[in-house]
């Protein structure tokens, strides 16, 4: 018999400030209800001038760490699309933030929004050769799109760690996945940008066919029927992505998406996207932690799982909770997590789009700005300089 492998355990971070999308609306004189009901978005979280994807990783990665321990843990895998070095991986900084072992294979993996569901796999298959490793998965992201553009609506920012292990408490990831991958110009952003170059219909229209391919590799290969699913969490750029990738999958099997059925399967997981905006790579996690926070007991119940990343890369595939997971989810602090946020208005999210950190290699000393674990301290000698919260 295989050992069942899967998530052990999941933390979120996000980063220090909420603008309400009323306040884009306002700047852009369109009605909210664009982004509120359209989109399907209420806030998007901003980042401080002294947070990145490492502090946000390192914030959420510290919890596993603080729980499990490191014993075990010989691999840091760190999607993410918005990289802070075309040649350091952020898994180093964080696998020295956090205190783990020497010992440990601490790597960066790319490939847009799927970088994280590719990461959960690869770390399955370490674990598969080793049951007595323990894999720490880390998808962490700050989306950011062009001042004034339609993708800005969709900005957000968000980290979720994950240890990935034999005999998981909260998840067994099932085998069976369809693939899909198609050379597609929807969304991509070249070395010489710190935005993304994005054609909006283009890139829905691709995570719909997307959708479509991979759910018939799945079929071809033995997969769940859609009846059979608890739930369906879905990659979400915006929450209203995930209706519309769940009514092709309905209407490719025959199935009349109503409005109850879309609510009844998507509805929990689209909680925390809804305040957060698209966190790329953590998305389909994040999607899959308020889930878990805001569902009944889901245990034995495989769950689908839709990872797209532009350009493009898509995995189906499911995981189904295990007896006793609630009582290991952090739900009261993940919420806390994200109504702790700081309110800003539009004027003050512009301030801080107009910040960057030196392009010329000049030294800078950031204040104090956040109030996570971790924190941007400087940038000195081309090389960005962490401190813990005790260190300010
Ligand atoms: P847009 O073109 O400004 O918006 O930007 P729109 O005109 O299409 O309106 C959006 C929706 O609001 C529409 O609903 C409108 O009808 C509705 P739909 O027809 O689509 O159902 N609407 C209203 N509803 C209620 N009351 C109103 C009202 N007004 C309008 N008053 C777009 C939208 C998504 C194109 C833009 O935000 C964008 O370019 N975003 C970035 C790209 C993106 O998110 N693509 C998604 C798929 S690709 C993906 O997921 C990968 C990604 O995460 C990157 C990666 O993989 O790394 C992006």
């Amino acid at each position: 018999m295989t050992v069942p492998i899967g998530i052990h355990d999941i933390a979120l971070a996000t980063g220090h400030y909420a603008m309400d999308l009323a306040e884009l609306a306002r700047h852009n004189g369109v009605d909210v209800n664009k982004y509120y009901i359209g989109l399907g978005q209420t806030s998007q979280t901003v980042t401080a001038t002294d947070e990145d994807i490492v502090t946000m990783a390192a914030t959420a990665a510290r919890q596993i760490v603080a729980r499990h321990g490191v014993d075990g843990i010989r691999t840091v895998l760190f999607a993410t699309e918005t990289g802070i070095d075309q040649s350091k991986s952020a898994a180093v900084y964080v696998q020295d933030l956090i205190g783990l072992p020497a010992a440990t294979r601490s790597v960066e993996l790319k490939q847009a929004c799927y970088g994280g569901a590719s990461a959960l796999q690869l770390a399955a298959g370490i674990v598969a050769r080793d049951p007595e490793q323990r894999v720490l998965v880390i998808a962490s992201d700050i989306a950011t799109y062009d001042l004034d553009s339609g993708g800005e609506a969709t900005q957000g920012a968000a980290a979720v760690a994950m240890l990935v292990s034999a005999d998981p408490e909260i998840a067994v990831l099932d085998e069976t996945v369809g693939l899909y991958t198609a050379n597609v110009q929807d969304f991509w952003r070249p070395n010489y940008r710190s935005t993304p170059l994005v054609d909006g219909k283009l890139s829905i229209g691709a995570y719909l066919e997307a959708v479509e391919q991979a759910w018939k590799d799945y079929e071809a290969r033995g997969g769940s029927g859609v009846g059979d699913f608890a739930g369906f969490c879905y990659h979400q750029p915006f929450t209203k992505m995930a209706h519309k990738a769940h009514t092709r999958l309905l209407e490719l099997k025959g199935i009349e998406a109503t409005a109850a059925r879309l609510h009844a399967d998507l509805a929990p997981t689209t909680i925390y996207n809804r305040a957060i905006g698209n966190s790329y790579t953590a998305s389909l996690f994040v999607g899959f932690v308020s889930l878990l926070d805001h569902s009944d007991d889901l245990a034995g119940r495989s769950v689908a799982m839709f990872s797209y990343g532009s350009g493009c890369v898509a995995e189906l595939f499911s995981v189904t909770p295990v007896s006793g997971y609630r009582e290991h989810l952090r739900t009261a602090g993940n919420r806390a997590s994200i109504a702790d946020r700081e309110p800003i208005s539009y004027e003050r999210y512009r301030a801080l789009r107009d910040f960057a950190l030196p392009q010329d290699g000049t030294d800078l000393a950031l204040a104090v700005a956040s109030r996570g674990p971790f924190r941007l301290s400087s940038v000195s000698g081309h090389s960005r300089i962490y401190g813990a919260a005790h260190t300010r």
